[in-house]
């Protein structure tokens, strides 16, 4: 077109830069699937409400059908001087059908178009990340049963601390994500109002069926109550990305441990082949890069988050052109968090765990320390703190002997406190230790008690 659809009231066509800087196609032909369903519930609600005549109706509906043909063939073409998805659409409509194509956009602006547009995006955005964190759920979960009684220890400081089981460990993933899930769920609740039908930003004089477009798109709370909020309102796309950035911090921590694990220094793991690398100088290198870039991308995705924080806090009343850059924080945030989940599903899935390692480890660090102490209060009505002295004690002696707490004779653990008797050895191993702690939540019940609760899979609620 030589002058844009709005350039009734101008005298020449905007600066190349103008184009340039005003387009959004480039991202948001990514809305095209939301854009074309919204405007068949649009088209159809004013035949229905009689506002266009049924005929220019039904070749609004046929040609928009054609063009998502179109699209999902060809994909969808990318014309900056079209301005962006909606404009693009139109256009060909018009192409199609002719000057019918001009009755769609009675009584919508683009302003509720994109808002309802981007919602329906997001809230699909929602649904594909709960079934990839269910997915390496289960992964996490299938990992955990296997390993329910690998004996591994437990660290604070990252200094072992007492010993606890592998699929334990794996477990408070499982947990975290769950709360994700959850997340989740909200987030979607703040995407069930309607927005289409604020037009630009004060409603309109038709005489339209809110109720309808909003029951026919699928938002479930029905139309949004303030015209000014409807088109000016992003939370929606903050709850996702909220909710991304959380994920996506759980996905790092995740990684950080498999980084750690994998070096030679611990080597509780060995990265399977699919998910490492080499390098191209150190033939003996084996790399977790995956990993290092599910840690990489978390920093993204919280930048993400932020970018559109920030976008919006300054912005006045209604929509604002800055608004426009709502969308590739979305699209980057989603697109990186899908492919991590998926690559920590593909990289626990495929894991090797090294339970010897993982043992010897526990053995080294006096991870029953706290076993020894639990020990004297409970058998011996030693006081805790005085009990934690004592045992500190016999800590003591064994580094200098180099040797582990259940390796000490009992002559020498005797001579620390006189109370101290053979039964003792019964908690001084890992495996007795583990086994000992059998509070609710402890490493013990761990796979089967997220089991008997349901949450082994996320799939509905929680
Ligand atoms: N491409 C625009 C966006 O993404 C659509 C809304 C344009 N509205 C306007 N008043 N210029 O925000």
């Amino acid at each position: 077109p030589s002058q844009p659809t709005w350039g009734g009231r101008f005298e020449t066509k905007p600066a190349e830069l103008m184009t340039r800087i005003n387009a959004s196609i480039g991202f948001d032909k990514r809305l095209w699937r939301e854009d074309i369903e919204a405007s068949k519930a649009h088209a159809a609600m004013l035949r229905d409400q009689k506002i266009i005549p049924a005929e220019d109706a039904d070749a609004i509906l046929k040609g928009l059908d054609q063009i998502a043909e179109e699209y999902a063939r060809d994909g969808v073409p990318v014309r900056d001087e079209l301005e962006d998805i909606h404009m693009t659409v139109e256009h060909r409509l018009s192409e199609l059908i002719g000057p019918a194509a001009g009755r769609l956009h009675t009584a919508r602006s683009r302003n509720d178009q994109v808002a309802t547009d981007f919602k329906l995006w997001t809230m699909r955005a929602c649904d594909d990340v709960q079934r990839a964190i269910s997915d390496l759920q289960d992964a996490l979960l299938a990992r955990a049963e296997e390993h329910a009684e690998t004996v591994m220890p437990g660290f604070t400081h990252l200094q072992v601390a007492q010993p606890v089981t592998l699929g334990h460990h794996l477990m408070a993933y499982h947990a975290m994500l769950d709360r994700d899930f959850v997340r989740l769920m909200d987030a979607e609740l703040s995407m069930s109002e309607c927005p289409l039908g604020a037009a630009a930003l004060a409603g309109t004089g038709f005489p339209i069926d809110r109720e309808a477009t909003a029951q026919a798109l699928g938002f479930t709370s029905g139309p949004t109550a303030n015209s000014l909020d409807s088109v000016s309102d992003r939370d929606f796309a903050l709850d996702f990305l909220a909710a991304a950035a959380f994920c996506s911090l759980h996905l790092s921590r995740l990684a950080e441990e498999l980084i750690i694990w994998a070096s030679p220094q611990f080597g509780f793991v060995k990265l399977s082949d699919d998910y490492s690398t080499g390098s191209s100088i150190m033939p003996q290198k084996r790399n977790p890069d995956a990993a290092e870039l599910v840690r990489g991308h978390s920093g993204r995705i919280i930048g993400c988050l932020t970018s559109l924080m920030v976008t919006m806090k300054g912005l006045p009343l209604a929509y604002s052109k800055d608004m426009q850059d709502d969308k590739e924080p979305v699209f980057e945030a989603y697109d990186l968090l899908m492919l991590s989940l998926e690559a920590l599903t593909g990289m626990i899935a495929t894991v090797t765990f090294v339970p010897e390692r993982m043992r010897a480890a526990a053995e080294q660090g006096f991870s029953t320390a706290t076993d020894l102490a639990d020990w004297l209060v409970r058998e011996a009505g030693v006081p805790f703190r005085e009990a934690h002295h004592i045992t500190g004690r016999a800590v003591k002696v064994a580094e200098e002997r180099g040797c582990n707490l259940d390796a000490l004779p009992l002559d020498v653990l005797k001579d620390i406190d006189q109370r101290i008797d053979e039964r003792v050895f019964d908690v001084l191993s890992v495996d007795a230790s583990v086994r000992s702690r059998t509070s609710f939540g402890a490493p013990r019940l761990s796979v089967s008690a997220s089991r008997s609760r349901g949450r082994g899979r996320t799939d509905g609620l929680p």
